[in-house]
């Protein structure tokens, strides 16, 4: 697979084309960044460790029905993925309180709620990606009805069979962040999922094994990060 030019750099990815106009590939950084980039700095060989874990879950994801944007690993940065028109939302399930949810109502992190919680996010870094509800995405030509629906499921069907995957591994499943795109007429999921973009806690010790240990200073990032890797691949 020969990589061609730069097609789009993100805060902590960046997407490159190749021969195949419906493959680029996805290299993972090390940059950090919290609370829209104000918060900067690097996690040593985070790229490395989000590509693998990523593509573990991605793969696991597919084994159970989920379609995704995954095509192979193709060194340790790099992920050869479907070329998808990302639908501009960050979707996001809580299962517990914790970081914003908290902020905004008045939650105690850790409180388990009464329903999972879904959230839809407009990708905006100009506006901070403001929360808004379906209302909003078909106001704002974002997605169709139709859409809404199909990721709503799937996010919900990739809850359950994360919190499974995690729970097996001895870690818990807070909350997590989810892209979708459009590709060839269908959505599929997109974008990554790691550390950066789930809250793990250690079950028994409520340890914290994700981005919090960098957006609030908690030290030993790259360690809580390898031990996913471990676990996660083991
Ligand atoms: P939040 O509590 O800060 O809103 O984050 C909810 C979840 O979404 C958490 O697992 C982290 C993830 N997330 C991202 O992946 N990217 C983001 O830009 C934000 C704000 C959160
Ligand atoms: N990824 C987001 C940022 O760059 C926020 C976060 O993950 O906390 O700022």
């Amino acid at each position: 697979m020969e990589k061609g030019a730069r097609l789009y750099e993100g805060k902590a990815k960046i997407l490159y084309a190749t021969n195949d106009p419906d493959l680029v590939i996805q290299y993972f950084k090390d940059d950090a960044t919290a609370f829209n980039a104000a918060k900067k700095g690097t996690v040593q060989e985070k790229g490395i460790m989000n590509n693998k874990i990523s593509s573990k879950i991605f793969q696991f994801l597919e084994g159970h029905g989920i379609a995704t944007h995954f095509v192979k690993m193709l060194s340790d940065r790099e992920m050869l993925v479907r070329k998808v028109a990302i639908v501009p939302l960050e979707v996001i399930v809580r299962n517990k309180a914790a970081g914003s949810l908290c902020r905004n109502y008045g939650l105690q992190e850790g409180t388990v709620l009464a329903h999972p919680v879904m959230e839809f996010s407009y990708k905006c870094d100009a506006l901070n990606d403001p929360l808004i509800n379906d209302y909003h995405v078909l106001a704002l030509s974002l997605a169709t009805q139709e859409e809404i629906d199909t990721i709503k499921k799937y996010t919900f069907q990739i809850n359950e069979i994360m919190k499974q995957f995690f729970k097996n591994l001895n870690l818990e499943l807070i909350d997590f962040k989810l892209e979708f795109g459009r590709y060839k007429g269908k959505i599929i999921l997109a974008d990554e999922i790691s550390p950066d973009t789930c809250r793990l806690w250690e079950i028994g010790t409520g340890k914290k094994m994700d981005k919090d240990r960098f957006r609030h200073d908690l030290g030993n990032i790259e360690e809580a990060y390898q031990e996913v890797l471990k676990r996660v691949t083991k």
